[in-house]
């Protein structure tokens, strides 16, 4: 960090702007591999929430990667910087007052766990087999993977490191993936009852 950098305090402070929202900012973060339906389930809550008169905000790794995230690619160091940006992105929005999913692979624990005791307080786990999510394949990535075509895939060559403890996590049933509803459900069931 540089030095001679001073902290600007805002004149409107969290709890005004959620009085002002009517709902408390928090983050709500969606890890698991590719295919094992973040984004759909991010989705699902968003409009979901928004039904139930609550503002959220998606970040979405993919869309993130089109923008701020554009010049970073999936090496582990790159991993590692995609999380630290996103995280502090997304501590801004729960600053703001907004219910922000973050919807990441975000595969290792240690930069999962860096955020997650100072502000994430919400790990949702999209606990999916390789097996489930390689037979859905919705980018058809994974064949490109097993073909050798893209090195680094993760759950491929490349690890995703399960949470050990997270506050919801969302299993197959049958080899199916509950429904995008059903799941949300589940979440704002959990975030209800936390207030
Ligand atoms: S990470 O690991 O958290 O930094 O990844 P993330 O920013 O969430 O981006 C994941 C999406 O990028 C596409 N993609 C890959 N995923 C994993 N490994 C490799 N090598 C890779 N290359 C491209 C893929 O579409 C991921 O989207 P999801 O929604 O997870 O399927």
């Amino acid at each position: 960090m540089s030095t001679n950098i001073f902290w600007q305090e805002s004149p409107i402070g969290k709890t005004e702007r959620q009085k002002l929202l009517n709902q408390k900012g928090c983050v709500v973060w969606i890890t698991g591999l590719s295919g094992s339906g973040k984004s759909t389930l991010a989705c699902s809550l968003s409009r979901e929430l928004y039904t139930r008169g609550k503002l959220s905000y998606i970040l979405d790794g993919d869309n993130l990667r089109h923008g701020l995230n554009k010049d970073l690619g999936f090496k582990a160091e790159d991993r590692v910087e995609n999380i630290r940006r996103v995280g502090e992105v997304a501590k801004l929005f729960a600053d703001a007052g907004l219910i922000c999913i973050a919807s990441l692979i975000s595969p290792y624990r240690k930069d999962r766990d860096a955020y997650f005791s100072a502000f994430i307080k919400h790990l949702v786990y999209m606990n999916m087999s390789l097996q489930l999510c390689e037979a859905r394949d919705p980018k058809g990535l994974y064949k490109l993977a097993r073909a050798g075509k893209i090195k680094g895939f993760t759950g491929i060559d490349d690890p995703y490191e399960s949470p050990l403890n997270c506050e919801i996590e969302l299993k197959e049933k049958e080899g199916e993936c509950p429904s995008p509803v059903t799941m949300a459900e589940e979440v704002i069931a959990y975030l209800e009852a936390k207030g």
